[in-house]
């Protein structure tokens, strides 16, 4: 069994023998938190590692004491975990421990995303009560350790069991007390366009925090973070993430203490927060998962990758090979008409393209971003005969049929916003805050969510549609749910996510073979709680090969490849205007779920030809970009050059990249050092495309000297060390003899 209740000592241990949580409860009943991290004997006592007789913190204020659920006011001056206000408007709690059980399994979180077992032996989860006498709140603290992942799943459940209102102001999904530092920070932040990019620091005596207020997780920090001992690289050293199953406010917060403790908490944002209990109601928490490694971020990401793709993701498509998508949005935007989507979806059959996804301007009268947001009717002024025949068309060109909505939505200028003006959120009496000329409607009404949901379910059913992209492009502003009394105004944002995600969840078992890809403008809110329900993201606005490779290098710390849609487009590129190669575009997209996104119509012979090629090496290998492990191997950011690479699990097989962003003269030798390869197979290299003038023999490699001295970077031109020009871009195919 992996938990251990040691009654003598009163510690509970999870355990894996990949990581152990280690706690006790102490001598005034509240929950210690002893260690987390390596795998320790499940057999050994570690109750020396906290606090010995600890009966509060009278005459030890500020003493660095690990908690398992800390909360304010009684003389632990660090970040709360959780803060409810009693009856009486104060905020102390004494959180006493009643009793715990240990279940075979993982237990659904009630409307929320979470990780989930399909079969009992997967997972143990022990469900530990803790109750404050006077304020009469139970608080039930789920921890799930999995078999055979280095991975904790942690949520909390709160429960008025008095007679009093109660308020939860602080709800953290997770907090873990770390004794020591020194910690270094990683965070993944960005904006519009330039998501996810790593930010490693130091982290110093004070707190330091990454969140989003804007009712999405947003482009700007992603709901996790890493903590890493100083030196910890991509495949050693010392570390843990902790990840948000989320999609909207989110604090993820660090804390060194006066002597040198580490306190990590993520959850809901406390700020706006509050969440009224009268008594008798309840409250779930987020699930937070929370992994560790001694084999540095690569070992993280191998985790989380795995865990996200197989026991996050879900139904009909976690497992099936992602179609290859050709979308219409940077080929003709708004600009179209039944014809000429045939066209492009002819022209895209030809390359061997799998999926045509219509993307936005079907509907409504929308021939720009000014209007019809919330009008799902088809616009048939651009497709006079409706959805119908062009999904059929398109699939007698042997194409499966996609579309793109924003349900969440509504423009000022459409039939919905006429007829609801109060389904838009908005505080009443006051302007609302426009951007791309749209408003977001109040999920938190339940009537909004039911007619979300028929009138979406209504286009779903009026064609053959495989694939929908569901987008969302703007954020929050002048917060208010219209049917929430004012001393509730504070459960408005969670209470839009779960609308949001109840809108979700009927649209995706109502249409369970429906391939979802989440959007918002882009990575805007790429995160664990949309894998829930889409198995894909579209990772980022900007499709241009260069930034991609900083963008998706990012997002690889977290989402494996199979989440990440990644698309090439036209040049000179339409956001930051650079002409990359074809051959460098494709290099760069193989690395996610590969589409296209350009008007296939204006390609030329050779370009066509080149992704025809493209097309049928992806789908060649597409079982081991989707689902093989992703090893970064060269840093884009502050480079000229990148690297990363895909081995298939039996390691048979594994592909690697290389991206030569600006060439240097004279550049010195240089070998591209692989990872994850058997040293006792012989691997024959091959690099994709054949060189011109048809290939040399295949070279044969041990992977023992693949491993250690890789493979050679020679200049285009050896003898002068010429440069092949920037944005160049090399594949070798490595398969086992
Ligand atoms: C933002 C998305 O990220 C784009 O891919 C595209 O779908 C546009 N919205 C359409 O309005």
């Amino acid at each position: 069994m992996p938990v251990t209740w040691r009654g003598a000592t009163r510690e509970l241990h999870l355990h894996n023998g990949r990581l152990s949580l280690v706690m006790a409860v102490l001598e005034n009943g509240w929950l210690g938190q002893l260690h987390v991290g390596a795998p320790l004997d499940p057999a050994a006592s570690y109750r020396h590692l906290g606090p010995t007789d600890f009966r509060g913190f009278s005459n030890r204020v500020d003493e660095p004491i690990g908690l398992a659920v800390p909360t304010a006011g009684s003389g632990d001056f660090r970040a709360p975990a959780l803060v409810v206000e009693s009856p009486d408007g104060s905020g102390v709690l004494d959180l006493v421990y009643q009793a715990h059980r240990i279940v075979a399994g993982k237990p659904d979180l009630d409307g929320l995303p979470s990780t989930y077992v399909e079969d009992a032996a997967e997972a143990t989860t022990v469900e530990i009560d803790l109750a404050d006498r006077i304020a009469g709140l139970r608080v039930t603290l789920s921890l799930t350790i999995f078999e055979d992942r280095p991975v904790i799943a942690r949520s909390m459940r709160l429960a008025n069991e008095g007679g009093g209102r109660l308020v939860v102001r602080t709800a953290m999904s997770a907090s873990l007390d770390l004794p020591d530092g020194p910690w270094d920070l990683l965070t993944l932040s960005g904006a519009w366009a330039r998501e996810r990019r790593p930010h490693r620091a130091a982290l110093l005596p004070g707190r330091r925090s990454v969140g989003s207020l804007r009712g999405a997780t947003g482009h700007q920090q992603d709901p996790s973070l890493f903590l890493l001992r100083p030196g910890t690289d991509e495949s050693h050293g010392d570390g843990f993430v902790v990840s948000l199953v989320y999609s909207g406010n989110f604090l993820a917060e660090a804390e060194v203490g006066p002597r040198g403790s580490t306190r990590t908490r993520i959850g809901l944002h406390p700020e706006g927060f509050a969440w009224t209990l009268e008594p008798g109601a309840s409250f779930t928490s987020p699930e937070a998962v929370i992994a560790w490694s001694s084999d540095g971020l690569g070992g993280l990401s191998d985790a989380l990758h795995g865990l996200f793709r197989e026991r996050l993701a879900r139904g009909f498509w976690r497992d099936r090979p992602r179609p290859v998508l050709l979308n219409s949005w940077e080929g003709v935007y708004f600009d179209f008409d039944h014809d000429r989507l045939v066209e492009m979806a002819r022209a895209a059959a030809d390359l061997g393209v799998e999926l045509f996804v219509l993307d936005d301007g079907w509907f409504g009268e929308r021939d720009d971003d000014t209007s019809s947001l919330g009008d799902w009717q088809v616009d048939r002024r651009k497709l006079p005969g409706g959805l119908g025949p062009l999904a059929a068309d398109v699939e007698a060109l042997g194409l499966r049929f996609g579309l793109w909505i924003e349900p969440e939505m509504v423009s000022p200028r459409s039939r919905l916003f006429e007829a609801h003006p109060d389904w838009a959120i908005g505080v009443p009496g006051r302007p609302r805050t426009e951007s791309r000329q749209q408003l977001v409607l109040d999920l938190s009404r339940p009537a909004v969510v039911d007619h979300l949901e028929a009138a979406i379910a209504a286009i779903l059913e009026s064609a053959s549609i495989s694939y929908v992209k569901w987008d969302m492009n703007r954020n929050i502003t002048e917060p208010y749910g219209a049917s929430l009394p004012a001393d509730r105004q504070g459960e408005f944002f969670h209470r839009y996510l779960l609308g949001t995600y109840e809108l979700w969840r009927r649209l995706t078992s109502r249409f369970p073979e429906v391939l979802f890809e989440s959007c918002a403008g882009g990575g805007g809110r790429f995160d664990p709680g949309m894998l829930a329900y889409a198995p894909q993201a579209w990772t980022s606005d900007d499709t241009d090969a260069i930034e991609r490779l900083a963008i998706q290098w990012g997002a690889s710390h977290l989402y494996p490849l199979s989440s990440m849609g990644a698309h090439v487009s036209a040049v000179p590129n339409h956001q930051v205007g650079r002409t990359t190669p074809l051959a460098t575009r494709a290099a760069v997209a193989f690395f996610g779920v590969l589409g296209y996104e350009l008007d296939p119509r204006a390609l030329d012979d050779a370009e066509r030809d080149e992704i025809r090629a493209q097309v049928a090496f992806y789908r060649e290998h597409r079982e081991v970009f989707q689902r093989g492990r992703f090893i970064r191997l060269r840093s884009p950011l502050g480079r000229d050059d990148a690297a990363w690479m895909v081995v298939a699990p039996d390691r048979r097989r594994a592909i690697a990249a290389h991206v030569q962003i600006l060439q240097r003269p004279v550049p010195p030798p240089d070998r591209l050092r692989l990872r994850g390869l058997d040293p006792g197979l012989a691997y024959r290299v091959v690099p994709w495309p054949a060189p011109a003038g048809g290939g040399r023999e295949p070279v044969r490699r041990g992977g023992d000297l693949l491993l250690a001295a890789g493979l050679g970077l020679e200049p285009e031109d050896p003898s002068t060390g010429a440069a092949r020009g920037d944005f160049r871009a090399r594949i070798w195919v490595l398969t086992a003899d």
